[in-house]
């Protein structure tokens, strides 16, 4: 596939660099040209504008802070049916979601551009993503998806699959509302040094 990257930051490296060793053609485009020139020769990749990015082949990860993201897609211009991924966290101070009563990111960013947003990848560090694989003592991490198109669900799925993860469609783009509050919630245990897992009984210890 031939994937654009809004964002030379950390998570456009954790992923845009596994994408490009599984044999995708990738496009970085960052503000600062020396910055997408750099990433962009680390991952094996094209450098461009924003702009190119936000139109170039099949897909474009939004790799920028949540409070960036309206202003750049008001600059990179029509969207409609481009299939966006969002891993972005609108996560403030007080690990509150800034995005506060109503829609959460993903779903603000769908009704601003006309994408098929897919929400992804949000979940965990880029140091978990930049692992090769991803992959731990219970196998494949699991990367929720959330989306209200077919298409675009299956082509990130894809690349969720092509960097060693197992993807899980867990329903539809209004979910990546939960999804996002629940990584708000996640970070909020890590930071504080606790394994939410040792929340989780296994699933046939819940009964009826
Ligand atoms: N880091 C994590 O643990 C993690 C995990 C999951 C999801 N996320 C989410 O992923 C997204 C990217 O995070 P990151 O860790 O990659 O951040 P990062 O390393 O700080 O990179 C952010 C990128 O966004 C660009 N940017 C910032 N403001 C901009 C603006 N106004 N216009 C254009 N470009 C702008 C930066 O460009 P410059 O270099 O020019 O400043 C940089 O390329 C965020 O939404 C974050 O919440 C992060």
């Amino acid at each position: 596939m031939r994937i654009g990257i809004l964002g030379t930051g950390n998570m456009a490296e954790a992923l845009g660099g596994p994408w490009s060793r599984a044999g995708h053609e990738i496009l970085v485009g960052g503000r600062a040209p020396e910055r997408a020139r750099a990433l962009a020769e680390r991952i094996g990749a094209r450098a461009g504008t924003l702009h190119e990015a936000a139109r170039f082949g099949d897909a474009a990860l939004l790799a920028l802070p949540y409070d960036a993201v309206s202003g750049v897609l008001a600059e990179v211009g029509e969207l409609r049916g481009r299939v966006l991924i969002d891993c972005t966290n609108a996560i403030g101070p007080g690990l509150v979601l800034t995005t506060g009563e109503g829609p959460g990111a993903a779903r603000r960013i769908a009704a601003a551009t006309g994408a098929r947003v897919v929400k992804a990848f949000n979940h965990v560090t880029p140091a978990v993503w930049s692992r090769t694989p991803p992959v731990f003592a219970d196998g494949p991490l699991t990367v929720p998806l959330c989306g209200d198109d077919e298409e675009a669900l299956a082509l990130v799925a894809t690349l969720a699959k092509d960097m060693g993860c197992a993807p899980l469609v867990v329903g539809p783009l209004a979910r990546a509302d939960l999804l996002e509050a629940a990584t708000a919630f996640l970070i909020g245990l890590w930071h504080s040094g606790h394994d939410p897992r040792l929340m989780l009984p296994p699933p046939a210890a819940l009964g009826g």
